[in-house]
């Protein structure tokens, strides 16, 4: 597309917040003043859109963000944005202000609303893959997955004390909402006895003959990671199966849950942050519109919203493969 003439550009976050959403806020605005553009902040995502809950950003607002978790343009879940009427008055917001372009930063449901507004508006618009769930294409790894899988293996290193000192079974159950990105990660990470994600049925008789072959095998912990999607159930429900084959078993079921999404980004999700904010910014100025930045093999790629909310991205074979070499 021919290049528009910029001048405003508009940062929001929305959806789940996620580690490094606020580096790449400082690296997108960054590079607006770079360029010379005047950069806005929409506060709590399209919600704030539609309140008008917009400011003018200068450097002291991304002063020491890029070390922080959370978001401080804060985050939400537009339910209003989502009518023909939330939009019309998000549009009418950003034209009071002249703002002619926007970065969006957020999961697959803010991407596609970033999608729908540029249908229906045309305004310039550039997403950041900014989930802990990695479950978008056109991107090696959102931004924050890295530190959520970090989290996660560390929350379950300390299971693993306890679960030893009891020789107990834990069922750990990990976000990602219907894909097991963070389980396989966390799971080959942990050494989990067994890890179920979303992608792959494993029946339960399948899950406790291995849980006896451990026994067996005199193993003095069994941590078994659990992704949140799954179609057998949470974890609870996993553990409460099992226990009825295995009633002399001591289990325990921990729920992750949103420590998942806190604490400061990984120097990879700093990074991944920095370089895709920058790349907004110079892909709006390029013409590149209605697509999403995002890193394949360290290289910046702009590959479409639709695409890269649509296209199913899934579970390595090969993650899964050595999982399970891993885990006899
Ligand atoms: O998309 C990020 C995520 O943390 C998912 O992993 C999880 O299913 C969901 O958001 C939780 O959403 P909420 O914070 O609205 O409960």
């Amino acid at each position: 597309m021919e290049p528009k003439t910029i001048k405003k550009i508009g940062v929001l976050t929305s959806g789940g917040d996620s580690p490094g959403m606020n580096a790449a806020i400082r690296a997108a605005v960054r590079a607006g003043f770079y360029y010379n553009l005047e950069m806005y902040g929409i506060y709590r995502g399209y919600e704030g859109m539609i309140q008008n809950d917009i400011k003018k950003l200068d450097s002291k607002n991304i002063t020491h963000v890029l070390e922080r978790g959370g978001t401080f343009l804060k985050s939400a879940r537009s339910l209003e944005f989502k009518t023909p009427e939330g939009r019309k008055k998000a549009y009418d917001n950003l034209m009071s202000h002249g703002i002619d372009a926007l970065v969006v930063i957020g999961g697959d449901g803010s991407l596609t609303g970033a999608h729908l507004f540029f249908k229906e508006y045309g305004i310039p618009s550039i997403g950041l893959p900014g989930t802990i769930d990695n479950d978008l294409s056109g991107t090696d790894s959102t931004i924050g997955f890295d530190t959520a899988c970090n989290t996660a293996i560390e929350a379950i290193d300390k299971i693993r004390d306890t679960a030893t000192s009891h020789d107990r079974l834990f069922f750990v159950e990990v976000m990602g909402r219907d894909a097991g990105f963070i389980a396989i990660n966390a799971g080959i990470g942990s050494a989990a006895a067994a890890i179920l994600i979303p992608e792959k049925k494993m029946p339960i008789d399948h899950l406790v003959d291995k849980l006896k072959i451990r026994s067996k095998a005199k193993k003095s912990s069994n941590i078994v990671i659990v992704a949140e999607g799954g179609k057998s159930g949470g974890a609870g429900e996993i553990a409460g199966k099992v226990k009825k084959y295995l009633p002399t078993y001591d289990i325990k079921v921990t729920i992750l849950g949103h420590l998942q999404r806190g604490g400061a980004p990984s120097s990879f999700d700093r990074l991944l942050a920095s370089k895709l904010g920058v790349a907004a910014v110079e892909g709006l100025l390029q013409g590149k519109y209605d697509v999403m930045a995002g890193l394949i093999n360290n290289k910046v790629v702009y590959t479409p919203i639709k695409k890269a909310i649509v296209d199913d991205k899934t579970v390595d074979e090969e993650d899964f493969r050595i999982a399970k070499i891993l885990s006899t």
